[in-house]
This record gives structure tokens, sequence and C-alpha cells, in this order.
């Protein structure tokens, strides 16, 4: 067992008065929060000494509106070096966080009121709601819960002339499957057809268990200039605090675009140097933390499908990528918010329900639970809810 991935690394007095987004800040010290995906972990110790040096020199003026050249190189080398795809540097704009990685593309895209996005369903809230904030219309499409794949004849049908991108989520959240070749061909080329974006969310990216997930920008696939890429390091690094995202473009002239939807330059919005410089750390040096992570969940993603192979009212699912389960209930006239309520009440263990609020559409009657804590963690949330199953059904 990693040190740094056992129970003893799980500060949960500093977790409850840290971790919010539906995690352990918000709820009483009894329940185990399953829910948002952030880790229980502390991030690499490279990150808090790149940190503590920059803090030490005691100077926080303001940033590049670029972005930082350290941090963009980083990025630019991880994709480079790890997910074959040569991306350089003037081409990565730092963002605060992949969430506003969406919104700004949503907003270079969506130009005019009522211009239309493709989105998977399920998918990511962010997804509609970037569309959303940016004046535009989401429109979901159904994917294959198995291989999260669209269905080319009826995508073909939502397309008319305010359809200006499809955005996908690979891997995608919740169903925790990364996109083939083959489908990512397959999208780029229909993209290409209808002069449509392609926005490729890869916050997930890394956790891939079977090292399978291509990022849209890999060498091997169809090359296209309308093209972008979305990502950030809460996933793969646990520093979702920090607010740590990016978008690549394709070329030059989309980059500046960005720029100036991000409103960088007017400095209301940007990301603070202190966080690039923790993304910078984490990229260049925690690769070997990254990869201790992944065997760690690995040993959680198979706790996980087997609790979830126990459980009656759930049908099996195996995680391929994401540290997120998304079985679906196997109850008659499944109800996802009313079934996390119950268990809440019943086991003080809290999942997040599927349902349009959260993941669109086609994820109701599924619930989700995020395995990125500890072995003693996950046993017990899944020992008590093992221990009420009886009355949920
Ligand atoms: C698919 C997807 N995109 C974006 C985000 C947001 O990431 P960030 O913390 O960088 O805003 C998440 C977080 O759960 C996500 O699952």
């Amino acid at each position: 067992m990693n040190p740094s991935f056992a129970n003893d690394s799980v500060n949960l007095e500093v977790l409850r008065r840290r971790a919010y987004n539906y995690r352990w800040a918000i709820h009483p010290p009894g329940v185990i929060p399953l829910t948002a995906a952030d880790p229980d972990f502390p991030a690499c110790p490279e990150v808090a000494e790149a940190i503590r040096k920059h803090l030490l020199e005691g100077y926080f003026p303001y940033g590049r509106p670029e972005g930082d050249n350290q941090f963009k190189q980083a990025v630019a080398s991880w994709y480079t070096r790890r997910k074959n795809s040569p991306v350089a540097e003037n081409l990565v704009l730092p963002v605060n966080s992949a969430a506003y990685g969406l919104f700004v593309c949503a907003r270079m895209i969506c130009t005019n009121p009522g211009d239309e996005v493709l989105i998977p369903d399920p998918v990511d809230f962010l997804f509609r709601k970037s569309v959303e904030n940016a004046g535009g219309v989401a429109i979901p499409c159904k994917v294959n819960p198995d291989t999260a794949e669209f269905d080319f004849d009826s995508l073909s049908q939502k397309i008319n002339a305010r359809t200006k991108a499809i955005f996908i989520c690979n891997p995608n959240n919740p169903l925790g499957r990364a996109l083939s070749k083959e489908e990512l061909n397959r999208i780029i080329l229909f993209a290409q057809k209808h002069d449509l974006w392609v926005v490729s969310d890869e916050i997930w990216a890394d956790i891939d268990f079977d090292k399978k997930c291509l990022s849209v920008f890999d060498s091997k696939l169809e090359s296209y200039a309308k093209k972008l890429v979305v990502s950030g390091l809460s996933k793969n690094f646990a520093l979702a605090g920090l607010r740590i995202g990016y978008i690549i473009a394709s070329d030059e002239q989309t980059w500046q675009s960005l720029l100036t939807f991000s409103l960088h330059q007017t400095t209301a919005f940007g990301i603070p140097l202190i966080s690039q410089i923790a993304g910078t750390a984490a990229l260049n040096e925690g690769e070997y933390w990254l990869e201790a992570f992944l065997q760690h969940l690995n040993k959680m993603r198979d706790k996980t499908s087997a609790f979830i192979d126990s459980c009656e009212f759930l049908e099996t699912r195996i995680t391929e990528c994401t540290y997120l389960a998304f079985p679906k209930l196997k109850l008659h006239e499944a109800n996802s918010t009313k079934m996390v309520e119950k268990i809440l009440e019943l086991s003080n263990v809290a999942l997040v329900p599927g349902g349009k609020e959260w993941f669109e559409s086609q994820s109701e009657g599924h619930i989700r639970i995020c395995f990125s804590t500890s072995e003693e963690i996950l046993e017990e949330a899944f020992s008590r809810i093992k221990a009420v199953e009886h009355l949920l059904t």
C-alpha cells in the first residue's frame, strides 16, 4: 500500500473544514460523502513545495493575461509526451478551471442568441450551463451508455443553420467511458461536414485504467482546424480548490479569440500565478504520484464493482475511466433523487443522483458513486449501505 493513499493520509479534520461542493464540509460529521469528484488525499508534495517557494518571495503582482509561460510549456509537454498530441505552448490558454474553459469556448462559439450546441446525454451539467450562459441552446443527443457513442443518424437530424458546435466529454462523466479512435474520427468528420467546432473536455483523460483514452489532438486522428481541448488539474492531481484549467486551440487566430472571450485582459477574470506554479509542479514533477494514485484507484474500482454486483437493487457496471461508478437502479419506477435521499437518511452515505439537473435526462434512474477515497472509508460506506439494503427496495 502506497502511504500517500493509506487511510492515515485522509485528514478528516481538514476536509471537514475545507472540502465543499457536496463533500465533507457540508455534511454532519457522521456522513461519508461519495459525492463530488474530488479526491480525499492531499496533492503531491511537490505542489506544496512550489507554492511555499513562491510565497516566501513575498511578491504577488498582476499576472500575464495570456498565462504563465512555464505552465503553458508544462501543459504542452504533458500532451506531447503522454498523449501523442504535439501541442505548441503558444496555443495553450491557462484559465481558472475547466469549468471556466467550457464557458469561454461556449462564449466564443455562440455569438448569436439561439446558436445551438450538440451535447452528449448523459454528461456533466457544466456542458448545458456553459452553453446557456453564452446565450446558446444545448441540444442533448443520446449516447450509448456502454460506449458513450453517439447515434449519427439522430445526430444528423439535429443539425440546422443555428448548429455551431459539438461538445464531447472524453472520458464521459458520469459514464466512465472513453471514446474509441473510430468514434472520435467519426465525430471530427461529422463536424467538418457541418462546419462545427469540436470541443473536447478531457479533464478525466488521465484517470484511464487501460490507457486507451485518446485526446482529440492525438496525431493518429483526422486533423481539423476547429478542434478545442478543455482540461484541468482537479481530477488527476487533486487541485480543484486552486482552480487550474486550460484550453488548447488549433491555431493562433482561435487562441487570440479565446483570450478575448476569456476577459483576462480586463483583469476581472484570470488564473492566479500561484495556481499556475502549482500546476507546473504537478505536471513536471508529479507523474509518479499520478501513477500511484491510479494504482490505488484501480483497487477502489474493484471494490466498488464488487459492491455494485452484490447489491440486488443495482445493475452491474464496470468503470473504465474516471473514479466514478454510475450504476442503474434495477427498481421499478426508480427515482434517483429519492433513492439517494433514502440512502443518506438510512445509512449516512451521500451519493449523487442521476437526473436532468446533474447529467441530462438519460441519467435518470442511476446513482453516482465517487470512489477516490481510502479503502477503509469506502468499505465503511459500502457496509453501511449493505446493512440497509433490504429497506431500499
Ligand atoms: C467533465 C467535467 N468537466 C469539467 C469539470 C470541472 O472541472 P474544474 O474543477 O477544473 O472546473 C468537471 C468536474 O467534475 C467534470 O467532470
